[in-house]
């Protein structure tokens, strides 16, 4: 499974690519906004700064706008993934983008149904929200395996099944389990995927054991 960090701040995204965990990065609006810098601006800094894929979200509704906004923001770098909502509008922008090369995410997907109508709409990417159902008190890890059974019944579909709205550790392990492809993670919970108090623990005791010895592994 692929790792997207979920955000827009250019600085953290930067730390975890040079890290070489980062495959792609997903923003959205609320991210955008929170930056407060103009999208053009953080949209292409982040394409610069990762080779993999980046999704930018359209703000329109309707059909016409959802293309001219998602042909802008394609523009931006070769590495853009244009994000539509997983409505009538969105599936059919997705059609019509995906038909002339563009790579479509397509966003806030809470269905099984949803996912196989943006699979048929040529969608590089779907992404189902599995926090977002969780908060509601239903399972959003059995949307990402309803998903993968259907995408695996049909051969023609290329579709890759984004994980999101991941909130924990858990959920990260749970969505590659279910078999999906990629999971967009927010900064803070990619960070605390390697943390293990038993290996702190452990680490300290070997230390401090090695320590005692007098010995250092490098020659002089
Ligand atoms: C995905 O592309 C979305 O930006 C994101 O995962 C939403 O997560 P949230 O439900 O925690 O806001």
């Amino acid at each position: 499974m692929k790792f997207f960090v979920d955000t827009a701040d250019v600085l953290e995204i930067r730390e975890l690519a040079a890290a070489g965990v980062l495959d792609g990065v997903t923003t959205n609006p609320s991210h955008i906004a929170k930056t407060g810098r103009p999208i053009r601006d953080v949209i292409g800094e982040i394409c610069q700064a990762v080779e993999g894929s980046v999704s930018a979200e359209v703000t329109a509704t309707n059909f016409d706008d959802m293309i001219a906004e998602g042909e802008q923001l394609a523009d931006i770098a070769a590495n853009v993934a244009v994000k539509v909502p997983s409505t009538w509008d969105g599936f059919r922008a997705c059609r019509t983008l995906s038909q002339r090369g563009r790579k479509v995410n397509v966003t806030l997907c809470f269905s099984a149904n949803q996912a196989l109508l943006a699979a048929k709409a040529g969608a590089a990417y779907i992404s189902p929200f599995v926090g977002r159902l969780d908060d509601l008190g239903l399972d959003g890890i059995e949307v990402i395996r309803e998903i993968r059974t259907i995408y695996d019944n049909d051969k023609s579909i290329k579709t890759e099944i984004l994980a999101s709205s991941i909130r924990t550790p858990l959920h990260v392990k749970l969505a590659a389990m279910a078999g999906a492809d990629v999971a967009t993670v927010p900064p803070a919970v990619l960070r605390n995927l390697a943390r293990h108090p038993l290996t702190d623990k452990g680490l300290e005791a070997f230390l401090a054991d090695w320590k005692k010895t007098g010995q250092v592994i490098l020659r002089p």
